[in-house]
C-alpha cells in the first residue's frame, strides 16, 4: 500500500552529540497523530547510536549510501551486512550528490539496488534532472532513463521495498523549489513510467519530492495527488522545521 513518508537526509552534518540532541528533540516534538513513516538518515558513524535512540518510537533510521559488494578490499566503504548488523534496514541510493561528486552511475546503482533487495532492505532511490536538462526540455527523458537503468530489472516483489525520491538537481540546496504543479507533473510521469513496466504496482509505490522543501511550501507540495511525502535536506537539520514539514502532511 502507498504510504506517506517524510525522510530527512542529514548529509555530512551533525557530530555524535548533535545527532543525539536532534533525535531527542524530534522524538519530543514530532506529532503522534499523523499516519506517516518518518525516516532520518544521519552519517555512517552516528547510525548505531541513532538506532538506539529511536527504539520504541516510530522513527526509522536510514543510511545515506552503501557499497554493492558483500565485503572485500573497498577501503572506506560500508556493506549491507554492516548496516543490518547495527539495525539499519533502509538505505538511500543514487542521491544526486553521490552521482555528481562520487561519479556513481546508473549501472553501479542497479548493482546497489540488487544488493539491497537481496538483503531485504528498503531503498530510497533518488533521481532527478539537472537544470540544463530542463532547459533543453529533456527532463522527462532523463528521469525515464534513470528509472529504467536503475530499477527496471528488478522483479515485482522487490517493489515492496522501493521508495522513489524525485529530486531535481536544480532545486537541491538552492532555495529554488519545483512548483507544486511541476512536482505533480513529474510525479505523475514517474508513476506512469513505472506502470508501463510493472502495471498496477505503480499505484502502490510512494514517490517523495526533494529539493528545498521548507515549512512554508511543504503543505502545498504534499497536497498534490502523486506526491506522497518528501526527502528533506537542509530543513531536516532543525527539529522545528522538520516537524513543521511533517505537519504539512495533515
Ligand atoms: P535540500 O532540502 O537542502 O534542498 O536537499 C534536498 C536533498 O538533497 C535531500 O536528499
Amino acid at each position: 500500500m502507498r504510504k506517506k513518508i517524510v525522510a530527512g537526509n542529514w548529509k555530512m552534518n551533525k557530530n555524535a552529540e548533535e545527532t543525539e540532541d536532534l533525535i531527542n528533540e524530534l522524538i519530543e516534538k514530532l506529532p503522534d497523530d499523523i499516519e506517516a513513516e518518518i525516516i532520518i538518515a544521519p552519517t555512517f558513524v552516528n547510525l548505531a547510536s541513532a538506532v538506539d535512540h529511536v527504539e520504541f518510537t516510530n522513527i526509522t533510521i536510514a543510511a545515506q549510501n552503501m557499497h554493492n559488494a558483500e565485503n572485500g578490499a573497498f577501503t572506506g566503504e560500508i556493506s549491507a551486512d554492516m548496516l543490518q548488523s547495527i539495525g539499519v534496514e533502509t538505505v538511500i541510493l543514487g542521491h544526486s550528490e553521490r552521482r555528481a561528486y562520487f561519479h556513481e552511475t546508473d549501472s553501479q546503482l542497479a548493482f546497489k539496488v540488487d544488493t539491497a533487495i537481496k538483503h531485504n532492505m528498503k531503498v530510497i532511490f533518488c533521481f532527478g534532472e539537472e537544470l540544463k536538462d530542463r532547459q533543453d526540455k529533456q527532463h522527462f527523458n532523463v528521469v525515464e532513463n534513470q528509472l529504467r537503468d536503475g530499477l527496471f530489472h528488478i522483479n515485482n516483489e522487490a517493489w515492496e521495498n522501493i521508495i522513489l525520491a524525485y529530486e531535481p538537481v536544480w532545486a537541491i540546496g538552492t532555495g529554488e523549489t519545483a512548483t507544486p504543479d511541476q512536482a505533480q507533473e513529474m510525479h505523475e510521469f514517474i508513476r506512469e513510467t513505472v506502470r508501463t513496466r510493472f502495471g498496477t504496482i505503480a499505484d502502490d509505490v510512494s514517490i517523495l519530492y526533494g529539493g528545498s522543501v521548507k515549512p512554508d511550501n511543504a503543505k502545498e507540495i504534499f497536497g498534490k495527488p502523486d506526491v506522497d511525502g518528501g526527502l528533506i535536506g537542509g530543513a531536516a537539520l532543525k527539529a522545528d522545521d522538520f516537524v513543521a514539514i511533517v505537519n504539512g502532511l495533515k
